[in-house]
C-alpha cells in the first residue's frame, strides 16, 4: 500500500475450472492474491486502498450451512477478517456496491488488466458506472496500472517465512527423486516411477504437484516438455524426471537424469559428468557478487568446451558460442525464478538500464531461482552414434543468501557415486 499511494487495488483470486459437468480441476488460488492475504477460498476478492489512511479490505464468501455440508467449511467475513487481520471483510456479493463507493474520486486504480476476461469487464463496467455519474460531481480514476508490477519486486525477495517453506517443499521433492531413484528397474512403465514420487509428495503433505511432470525415458528426455510418461524402461537407457511439489504455495523443481539399470556407462558417463560440472559451475556463480545472467554465461562456457572435447561441436570455444552450434545440444536457458508459481514473478533484467546488452539483475540474498543445464542429443548425421538419444538435465533449486547460496535441493542424490549406489540396494 506504501507503494501504491493514493489509489485503490482490486485483487480478485482465480476462478474455479470446471473439468467436465459439475466436476472441478482441483482448486488453486491466485498466486498474487495468496501472496497479499494467505487467504485460499475461492470467490474471494482483496481491494487495498493507499493513501493516508491505508486499509485492507476482504470480500469472500458467506457463511452457508447447506454449501458446508456438501463442500466444507468456509470462514465467512467476520471470522476471516477477525484470524486474516483485514481491516474490513464483507460478502462477496456486496462487491459492486462497496467497491463502487471506494472506487468513486480515487486518482488511480491497480488492477491485473488482461488476467482474465470477466474481470475486465467487471473492472471496466465499474469505472463506466462511476463516469455516468460524473455530473454529481464524481471523479473516474484516469490512471489504470497493473498492481502485478509492484507485487512482483516483492514476490523477487523471499521472507525468511517464505524461505522455510520453500527449504521443506524442496526437501520434500528431494526424497521423492530419491524414492523415484532407488525404485525404477528395467521394464517398468515411466508412470510406475511416476506413483512413486507422486506418493512421496502426498505422503510428506505436499498438496500437488507444482507442474506436469516429465518421466522420460531414453529419447523421450530429448523432447523437452514430454510428459505423456507412458513408455516402458529399457535397461541400458537414461531416466529423466523433472517433478517438483507444490506446498503451502511454493513451488519445487527438481530434474535427475540416471541410468534405469542403475550403471552410467561410455558416453551416457561422459555427458553426465558434464553437464554435472557445467551445473555446478554454474551454482558457484550464484552469488552476490553476480547478475542473473552469470550462472547461464558459466553453465555454457563448461558445457561448450566438453561439447568440442566430446566432438559434438567443431571450432573454438568463441566460435561455437558466437555461432550457436552449442544449441543443437542446449537449447534453454539455465534457471528461472522460482516461488508460488513455478517461473516465478519478477523481472530478469532492469527496465530502466542505459545498456541493454548488460542490463542483467543483480543477484541478491532472498531471491531463489533454478540452475538446470542439460544436454540433448537428437540422432543427428553430424553427431557419433554413441550420443544418441542421451537426454540429461540436472536442476537444483538455489536461495542467494548474504555470504553465497543454499542449495535448497542438496538432499536428491546427484553425484554418479551416490546415484548407484543408492540404485543398489
Ligand atoms: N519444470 C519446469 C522447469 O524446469 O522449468
Ligand atoms: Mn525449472
Ligand atoms: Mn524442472
Amino acid at each position: 500500500m506504501a507503494s501504491m499511494g493514493e489509489g485503490l487495488a482490486i485483487v480478485p483470486t482465480a476462478p474455479e475450472a470446471i473439468r467436465n459437468r459439475d466436476s472441478h480441476y482441483p482448486y488453486r488460488f491466485d498466486s498474487y492474491f495468496y501472496y497479499l492475504t494467505g487467504f485460499k477460498e475461492p470467490e474471494s476478492v482483496l481491494v487495498l486502498l493507499g493513501g493516508a489512511q491505508p486499509k485492507t479490505i476482504l470480500f469472500c464468501r458467506d457463511k452457508d450451512m447447506e454449501r458446508e455440508i456438501w463442500d466444507g467449511f468456509r470462514y465467512g467475513a467476520d471470522a476471516a477478517k477477525e484470524q486474516f487481520g483485514f481491516d474490513e471483510a464483507y460478502s462477496i456479493n456486496q462487491l459492486d456496491a462497496v467497491v463502487l463507493k471506494l472506487l468513486a474520486n480515487q486518482p488511480k486504480l491497480y488492477f491485473s488488466l488482461g488476467e482474465n476476461a470477466i474481470w475486465d469487464g467487471r473492472v471496466t463496467g465499474w469505472l463506466n458506472s462511476l463516469r455516468n455519474q460524473a455530473r454529481t460531481g464524481v471523479s473516474v480514476p484516469d490512471d489504470v496500472r497493473d498492481i502485478r508490477k509492484l507485487v512482483d519486486e516483492m514476490r523477487l525477495y523471499k521472507s525468511p517465512f517464505e524461505q522455510e517453506i520453500m527449504r521443506q517443499s524442496a526437501n520434500i521433492a528431494a526424497s521423492a527423486h530419491n524414492r523415484a531413484i532407488h525404485f525404477a528397474k528395467p521394464n517398468m512403465m515411466e508412470y510406475e516411477v511416476e506413483a512413486e514420487f507422486l506418493h512421496e509428495f502426498y505422503r510428506k503433505g505436499a498438496q500437488a504437484p507444482a507442474y506436469t511432470s516429465i518421466v522420460a525415458g531414453g529419447a523421450n528426455a530429448c523432447t523437452l516438455h514430454y510428459n505423456a510418461n507412458n513408455c516402458v524402461l529399457k535397461a541400458g537407457d537414461l531416466l529423466l524426471i523433472d517433478a517438483g511439489c507444490e506446498l503451502d504455495g511454493y513451488a519445487s523443481d527438481i530434474t535427475r537424469t540416471f541410468p534405469v539399470n542403475g550403471k552410467f556407462i561410455g558416453a551416457q558417463k561422459d555427458v553426465y559428468e558434464l553437464v554435472l560440472a557445467s551445473q555446478l559451475a554454474a551454482i558457484a556463480k550464484v552469488n552476490t557478487s553476480n547478475h542473473w545472467n552469470a550462472p547461464h554465461e558459466a553453465a555454457l562456457d563448461v558445457l561448450i568446451q566438453g561439447f568440442i572435447d566430446l566432438k559434438l561441436c567443431k571450432g573454438s570455444k568463441e566460435s561455437v558460442l558466437e555461432n550457436g552450434d552449442y544449441r543443437q545440444f542446449y537449447m534453454h536457458r539455465t534457471g528461472h525464478w522460482l516461488g508460488l508459481d513455478v517461473h516465478d514473478a519478477g523481472e530478469y533484467k532492469y527496465a530502466k538500464a542505459k545498456n541493454q546488452q548488460d542490463n542483467w539483475r543483480a543477484l541478491q540474498p532472498g531471491m531463489t531461482l533454478t540452475v538446470e543445464p542439460g544436454c540433448y542429443i537428437r540422432p543427428a548425421d553430424n553427431v557419433p552414434e554413441a550420443f544418441w538419444n542421451i537426454g540429461i538435465r540436472i536442476e537444483d533449486d538455489v536461495l542467494v543468501t548474504q555470504h553465497g547460496c543454499e542449495v535448497l535441493t542438496s538432499n536428491a542424490v546427484k553425484s554418479i557415486a551416490d546415484i548407484e549406489a543408492l540404485m543398489q540396494y
